[in-house]
C-alpha cells in the first residue's frame, strides 16, 4: 500500500472508534458499538506493523502477541466487581506506554521536545496515579484520603518544579534533564491521588483516563502520527466530558476534587449512638411486597458484589406476573464502582431496558412508591447528601427512597459505603433492615413469593 494512503486508513480507524463511542452510549447498541471499536483498532495496528520502513517486525508481533495473550487472560477472569480495578490498570498502561516511547523518541535523537515531554511527564503521572487508583479500589490502601502534612503546598511545589524544569529543558535538552521530569511525573500522579477519598474516585478514573488520551496526542505530534493524535484526542475528548458528566452528578468541584477538599471522611450525619434499627426477616418483606402496589428496587455495589443480579430480576418477574405489582429499576450516575455498573449487570440479567430508570427520571416517584426496596446499596441513598453541610457527601444528588411508605435495606450491617460516612436513613422509623447477603435475601423472598 502507498504511503500516502496511510493517514487515510488512520483516519478511517477514528472515525470507527467514534461510531463505537456513539453505539456503547445505549445498552441496545452496545454490542455493535463493540465490534466497531474492535475493527478501528484492527484495521489501525495491521496498516502499522506493516508500514514500510518500519523495523523488527519479529519484536514487535511477538509483543503483540504476548500482550494480547494477558489481555485475553484478565479480561476472561477478572469479575463484573472488580472491573474498575482492571480499568485503572488499563489507563495506567496506555500512560506508561506513551512514556516508553517518549524515552526511545529522546534517545533516538527527536526533536520533537515540547511534544516529547508532554507526553512523558503525562504519561507517567497516569501510570503512577493509575497504580495508587487500582490499589485503593482492590483495597490494598485505603480508600479514605492518605492526607500527608503539607500535601497541598507540597503538591504545588512539585507542579511549579515541573513547569521550571520543563521551561529549562526545551531551551537546554539535556537527557538527564528529561529523566529527572519523568520521574517527578510519576511522583507527582502518587501525590496527586493519594489524597483523594473513595467518593470521588469515580471522577479521578476518568481525569486519568482522559490524561491516559492527551499523553498519546503528545507523542502522537512528536512523530507525526496521525492515528495516535486522533485517538488520543476521542480519549482524551471523552474522558474529559465523562469527568464533566460525573462531577456534576455528584455536584462536586474538579479543583476541589483535585487540590481541595478530600471526598471522604466518615462523619457524623446526626446518627446517635443510642438510635436502633428495626431488622425484619425475608418473609415480612415478602409479605409487604405481595400487597404493594409499586416497588422501586434501588441496586448498589453490594448487589454487584453478592452476584444478586439474576435473582433480583427473578423477583421482579415473580412480583409483576404473580402479583401484578409494578416495579422499576432505579439506577444512580455512580450506583456501584464503575459507570454504568448497575447497567451493564441489570443487562446481563436480562432485566428489560425499559424497566431501567436514570436518577432524574424516577426520582419523584418514590413519594407514591410503597417500597423501596434498597439492595447493596448506601451512599446513593444518603440524606445527608441533602441536609448535612459538613458531610462529605453534601451536594451529591441522592434516591429520595426515605419518602416511600416503606424502605427495605438489604446489607450485611449497618456499615457504611465507599465513602465511609453512616446513613441516618437506616434508623428512620419506615425503614427495616434485611441483614445478610444480597443474593441469600432476595432468593429467600423469592421462594416466600413462589409458594403462591
Ligand atoms: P456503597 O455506598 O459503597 O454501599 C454499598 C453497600 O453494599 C455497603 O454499605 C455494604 O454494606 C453493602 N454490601 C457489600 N457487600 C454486600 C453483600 N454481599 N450483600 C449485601 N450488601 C453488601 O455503594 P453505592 O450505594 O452503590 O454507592 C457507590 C459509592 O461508590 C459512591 O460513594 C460512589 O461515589 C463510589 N464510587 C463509585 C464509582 C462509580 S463510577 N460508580 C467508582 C468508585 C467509587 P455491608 O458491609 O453492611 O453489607
Amino acid at each position: 500500500m502507498p504511503l500516502s494512503l496511510l493517514p487515510a486508513v488512520w483516519i478511517f480507524s477514528g472515525v470507527l472508534f467514534i461510531a463505537a463511542i456513539r453505539g456503547l452510549a445505549s445498552p441496545q447498541s452496545a454490542r455493535g458499538g463493540n465490534i466497531l471499536g474492535i475493527l478501528g483498532m484492527a484495521t489501525a495496528v495491521a496498516f502499522t506493523i506493516f508500514i514500510p520502513g518500519i523495523k523488527q517486525q519479529f519484536w514487535i508481533l511477538t509483543a503483540l502477541l504476548l500482550g494480547g495473550i494477558g489481555g485475553i487472560y484478565f479480561a476472561l477472569r477478572v469479575k463484573m466487581a472488580s472491573l474498575p480495578q482492571m480499568i485503572a490498570v488499563l489507563n495506567g498502561l496506555g500512560g506508561l506506554a506513551a512514556v516508553f516511547i517518549a524515552l526511545a523518541e529522546i534517545i533516538n535523537g527527536s526533536t520533537a521536545y515540547l511534544d516529547n515531554v508532554l507526553g512523558l511527564i503525562i504519561g507517567a503521572l497516569t501510570f503512577s496515579g493509575s497504580m495508587v487508583a487500582f490499589a485503593k479500589l482492590q483495597g490494598l490502601l485505603s480508600s479514605r484520603p492518605l492526607i500527608f502534612p503539607f500535601w497541598r503546598l507540597l503538591n504545588l511545589l512539585l507542579i511549579l518544579t515541573i513547569l521550571v524544569l520543563t521551561t529549562v529543558f526545551l531551551l537546554c535538552p539535556e537527557r538527564e534533564l528529561f529523566y529527572v521530569l519523568g520521574v517527578l511525573g510519576f511522583l507527582f500522579g502518587i501525590m496527586f491521588i493519594l489524597p483523594v477519598g473513595g467518593a470521588d474516585m469515580p471522577i479521578v478514573i476518568s481525569i486519568l483516563n482522559a490524561c491516559s488520551g492527551w499523553a498519546a496526542v503528545g507523542i502522537g505530534f512528536s512523530f507525526g502520527n496521525v492515528l495516535l493524535i486522533v485517538t488520543g484526542s476521542i480519549v482524551g475528548a471523552s474522558g474529559a466530558i465523562l469527568s464533566y458528566v460525573m462531577v456534576k452528578a455528584m455536584n462536586r468541584s474538579l479543583i476541589k476534587v483535585l487540590f481541595g477538599e478530600t471526598g471522604s471522611e466518615s462523619g457524623a450525619t446526626g446518627v446517635t449512638a443510642h438510635q436502633q434499627a428495626r431488622a425484619g426477616s425475608p418473609r415480612d418483606a415478602a409479605y409487604l411486597m405481595e400487597n404493594a402496589a409499586k416497588i422501586i428496587i434501588v441496586p448498589g455495589y453490594g448487589m454487584a458484589a453478592a452476584g444478586a443480579q439474576h435473582i433480583l430480576q427473578k423477583m421482579a418477574r415473580d412480583l409483576r406476573e404473580l402479583y401484578d405489582v409494578d416495579v422499576k429499576f432505579a439506577i444512580h450516575p455512580v450506583a456501584g464502582r464503575m459507570p454504568g455498573h448497575m447497567n451493564v449487570l441489570l443487562a446481563e440479567a436480562n432485566v428489560p431496558y425499559e424497566d431501567v430508570f436514570a436518577l432524574e427520571d424516577i426520582n419523584q416517584e418514590f413519594a407514591t412508591a410503597d417500597i423501596a426496596y434498597v439492595i447493596g446499596a448506601n451512599d446513593i441513598t444518603n440524606p445527608a447528601a441533602k441536609t448535612d453541610h459538613s458531610s462529605p457527601l453534601f451536594g451529591m444528588p441522592v434516591f429520595d427512597v426515605g419518602k416511600a411508605k416503606t424502605v427495605f435495606f438489604v446489607k450485611r450491617s449497618l456499615g457504611s459505603g465507599y465513602s465511609g460516612v453512616e446513613n441516618p436513613l437506616f434508623f428512620a422509623e419506615n425503614t427495616i433492615m434485611l441483614y445478610g447477603d444480597a443474593k441469600q435475601i432476595t432468593g429467600e423472598i423469592v421462594r416466600v413469593l413462589e409458594q403462591k
